[in-house]
């Protein structure tokens, strides 16, 4: 793993950003699977800012998202699909049919869900899968105790992740307990992962995933196994690794 020390959240989006506008401009046509949360924000604002500036063009992209709550359509202002619309997709030039989150609302969620990995498969390998760090080291959706080799899948979210997410929601009972999240198998089979951790309040976990041995109980672990991983975190992030 080759890991990036930043200064700060700025920092981190801009060198996030720097990578993803590189791929925009050296790969014909560029697949990335993006997150949402508190940790991409930067980096998004940073695309529309180089894109409004002619510096990078999107016509040519195709995206996945990680994950959707279930029962959540496009349409409804806490689905992550309407996240990336607002944060990402409005603001840019990617074709619609190219930006792809998963269904939430689907009536049958098993046919999106492989249809959602015929889609990946289509698309071509993904060439840059954006990560975000759970405070319980879960990576998409994927909570402790997900196989290594899961496939996107219908999940239950942990209590601490409801828990956490209630940032977003009037109140936890809010928080949906279902989504649709790509599967470990699935990330593991992009190109490059790029991780990225901001703030202190990440340092255990993130000391944790690297200190660690693989372990499904760990689902971050797991990047362990992939050849290409850049982590690019803060210096408050990186505050409990040694050597940074
Ligand atoms: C989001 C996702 C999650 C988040 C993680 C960190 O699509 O899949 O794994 O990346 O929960 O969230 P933040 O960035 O809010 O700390």
């Amino acid at each position: 793993m080759k890991i990036i020390r930043a200064e700060d959240y700025n920092q981190m989006s801009d060198l996030a950003c720097e990578k993803i506008i590189e791929t925009c401009q050296t790969v014909k046509r560029p697949v990335f699977g993006l997150a949402t949360g508190d940790t991409p924000n930067g980096l998004y604002e940073r695309l529309i800012q180089k894109y409004e500036q002619k510096e990078v063009s999107f016509e040519h992209a195709t995206t996945f998202n990680l994950d959707e709550y279930v029962g959540y359509s496009k349409e409804h202002s806490k689905s992550y699909h309407y996240y990336m619309s607002e944060r990402l997709f409005n603001h840019i030039n990617i074709r619609e049919d190219h930006a792809h989150v998963p269904n939430g609302a689907a009536l049958n969620l098993q046919e999106e869900c492989v249809s959602y990995e015929q889609k990946i498969k289509e698309a071509g390998r993904i060439n840059i899968q954006l990560l975000g760090l759970g405070a319980n080291g879960h990576i998409g959706f994927n909570e402790p105790g997900t196989p290594f080799d899961s496939r996107t899948e219908v999940v239950f979210l942990a209590d601490s992740t409801r828990q956490s997410n209630a940032r977003f929601f009037p109140s936890i009972e809010d928080v949906p307990k279902t989504a649709i999240s790509m599967g470990i198998g699935t990330i593991m089979e992009s190109e490059e992962i790029l991780l990225l951790v901001s703030g202190e309040q990440k340092a255990d976990i993130l000391a944790h995933v690297l200190n660690s041995e693989p372990s499904e109980e760990f689902p971050a672990t797991v990047l362990h196994n992939h050849e290409k991983v850049t982590i690019i975190a803060d210096k408050g992030a990186l505050s409990k690794v040694k050597g940074f």
